[in-house]
């Protein structure tokens, strides 16, 4: 058998029947068989099939002139060659139609392009026809006119979904393609840390490190960043959003509580020859004292209206919550509940936020084993958009871990070296909050509003680190962040600059470097003053849909829509509607205490006229989803969820977001 080895085949998709063949650099292998059906891999066959013609078109049709051949490759390669080469070809051209034969039945049924009713492996996306087919993506690239009409289809229905996008927490007024297209041909990485240059030049650190400090100075944190003054602050922008941020908060938490020191041990290598010391880095445990031998496990809290992305944290870094390590090594013996079974979170109260009297009670068990207290409070919770009150946990949480030895202990590496560290990490999850509420608490000083939130950043000693995302208040086109703590608690490699070029402090490797650009351009074009206006409008903006609710619920339907919004909340959430207006503005719903809700954010697109569009829409007759008991089919029993030992792990999805 053969196999066919082509450093590429071209196909002139403006005469796509004529099957006409050429070849360069055809190659014959044997004992191969040429399989290039049905969007499959073959068996080795390589078609680079998305170069340029020697034209500049796009490939998509069979021909190379036979000017461009080769003299002598047509005696070398045959005709029983040429006769598997048109079959390849046929393949490719004929392979959407016989797609059919690897697709399972009872799919979704769409419209073949000659109108017969075939069945799709994916989800048809009802405003796009055929959505399967349109962007189907053969071995031959997409003739030129198919690719720009699939563009164009994909952009008609961003924009039309744009244009009632009230679900998430998304702020769609975008304004960057005047300043920013060229950069979709400019590749920007700032791999490394945000304040080291490293070789990579096609970088944008040095705007990334103005944001940074511009949310430094925000959350009263001490700036300019300073390597070698350890209260000040350091961070990064984040590629991903603030699950990104929450995932490095409880990896950077974990570490520092587990009493973990990054250490270079230089062992002797023979390298060309000769014996070089060459340096690897350690991680280095804490010694466990005999008598507290939880000193190093740190035990995680957060409330049940915790994003998914912190159970997702924990099982990924394998931390304990106190649910799991409740279950296994104190079954029965919760303090908070009358059976002493533990919650699988600390409970919030009706607004959403975290109630902090169980949280001091639960943190008070654990700190009386001995264990290291891990906190993620949330700025904005997912669904009800609620504060917790940092402030007032510090408050009474001081007192606890004082008491416990836990305020401040000394962190014991190898036989002598002794290391001052807090026994408690306290994380923020400001992914909206954090970008907006400083601009209200401005507000209120200055008498502009009657309430704030309360205080949560660095101005409170206890708090460790803050994530925010970049995509939601601010808004960009790509999802973004900010990741924030001080110096003092990073896990850095000891000071040996001869070993480091810029130092591995990220998470990613690659980060996206567009993102921080796109932060600063918003920020340098908006003051605080606009800042302030822009949170007033639109928490005045979310009072307006509430009101336009619960008239609608009091004085039009005059039925109970449940409709509710936490104090200062962009959020307001009301009873489930159907599946096609939820479709229309993307809402997110979720099951909560056995209702269905689905819930609309406000954010700096919306408008006055597209909330009363959807109260119009809402007013018909069918607008809701019937409150039925399969809805929560999907969730899972709070007994189950995030445990991290001995047991799968459970992302809960109950009043996270998680529904879609
Ligand atoms: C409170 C909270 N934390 C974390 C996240 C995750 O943020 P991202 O989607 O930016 O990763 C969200 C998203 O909605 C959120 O609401």
């Amino acid at each position: 058998m053969r196999m066919i080895s082509a450093s590429w085949i071209e196909l002139d998709h403006s005469n796509p029947s004529s099957l006409q063949l050429s070849f360069l650099n055809v190659g014959i292998m044997s004992n191969s068989v040429v399989s290039f059906s049905n969007g499959k891999h073959n068996n080795g066959v390589a078609l680079p099939s998305k170069r340029k013609s020697s034209n500049g078109k796009h490939s998509d049709g069979v021909v190379l002139s036979p000017s461009k051949r080769k003299a002598g490759e047509e005696g070398d390669i045959g005709s029983d060659i040429t006769k598997e080469i048109k079959g390849i070809v046929k393949d490719y051209v004929d392979q959407k139609l016989r797609l059919r034969d690897v697709i399972p039945s009872s799919r979704v049924l769409r419209t073949s392009s000659d109108g017969e009713e075939i069945e799709s492996p994916y989800p048809e996306v009802p405003e796009i026809p055929n959505t399967y087919e349109t962007f189907f993506l053969g071995h031959g690239g997409l003739p030129g006119t198919k690719r720009e009409r699939a563009i164009a289809i994909a952009r008609k229905y961003h924009e039309t979904q744009k244009s009632n996008f009230m679900g998430y927490q998304l702020n769609c007024h975008l304004d960057y393609e005047k300043d920013f297209s060229g950069y979709l041909d400019i590749h920007v990485n700032n791999i490394g840390d945000a304040f080291k240059e490293g070789n990579l030049t096609l970088n944008s650190k040095f705007m990334e490190r103005a944001v940074l400090d511009y949310y430094a100075e925000l959350w009263n944190a001490k700036w300019p960043h300073n390597e070698k003054d350890k209260e000040s602050y350091w961070g990064f922008c984040l590629t991903m959003g603030s699950t990104e941020g929450n995932l490095y908060g409880m990896w950077n938490g974990r570490d520092y509580l587990a009493g973990k020191k990054i250490l270079i041990d230089e062992q002797l290598v023979m390298r060309s020859g000769a014996m070089v010391t060459s340096p690897r880095f350690v991680y280095q445990k804490a010694v466990c004292p005999p008598e507290s031998p939880n000193a190093y496990t740190p035990i995680a809290f957060y409330s049940e209206d915790t994003h998914y992305s912190l159970s997702k944290a924990m099982t990924m870094l394998g931390i304990q919550t106190f649910y799991a390590e409740g279950e296994d090594k104190y079954a029965g013996q919760c303090p908070i509940t009358s059976d002493g079974r533990w919650p699988a979170e600390v409970p919030s109260h009706e607004s959403g936020a975290m109630n902090i009297e169980s949280l001091s009670v639960l943190v008070e068990f654990f700190a009386s084993h001995g264990y290291p207290i891990l906190i993620c409070f949330n700025y904005g919770t997912t669904f009800k958009g609620a504060y917790d009150d940092v402030y007032y946990a510090c408050q009474k949480l001081k007192p606890i871990l004082e008491k416990y030895n836990l305020l401040e202990r000394d962190v014991t590496h190898g036989t002598n070296q002794k290391e001052k560290r807090t026994g408690y990490w306290f994380h923020v999850d400001g992914a909206l909050g954090a970008a907006y509420m400083p601009f209200i608490e401005m507000a209120y000083l200055s008498g502009r509003v009657a309430t704030k939130g309360p205080t949560f950043d660095f101005r409170l000693p206890m708090v460790h680190s803050i994530a925010m995302s970049g995509h939601k208040w601010i808004g960009a086109s790509v999802p973004c962040g900010v990741y924030m703590t001080k110096v003092k608690y990073q896990m850095l490699p000891p000071e040996m600059p001869e070993y480091i070029g810029t130092p591995d402090t990220t998470f990613a490797g690659s980060r996206n470097g567009l993102s921080p650009m796109l932060l600063w351009d918003n920020i340098a074009r908006n003051s605080y003053e606009d800042q302030v206006q822009k949170a007033l409008d639109l928490e005045e903006l979310a009072a307006y849909a509430e009101d336009k609710l619960l008239y609608l619920q009091n004085q039009v339907l005059h039925t109970d829509l449940y409709v509710a919004r936490t104090k200062l909340a962009l959020t307001v959430r009301f009873k489930r509607a159907n599946d096609e207006l939820c479709r229309k503005y993307s809402l997110s719903n979720e099951d909560l205490n056995g209702l269905r809700f689905s819930h609309i954010f406000l954010m700096e697109h919306v408008t006055t006229e597209l909330v009363d569009q959807l109260i119009e829409d809402l007013s018909r007759e069918g607008a809701f989803a019937p409150q039925k008991a399969e809805a929560m089919a999907f969730t899972v029993d709070a007994s189950i969820r995030a445990s991290t030992r001995n047991r799968v792990a459970f992302v809960p999805s109950e009043g996270r977001g998680f529904h879609g």
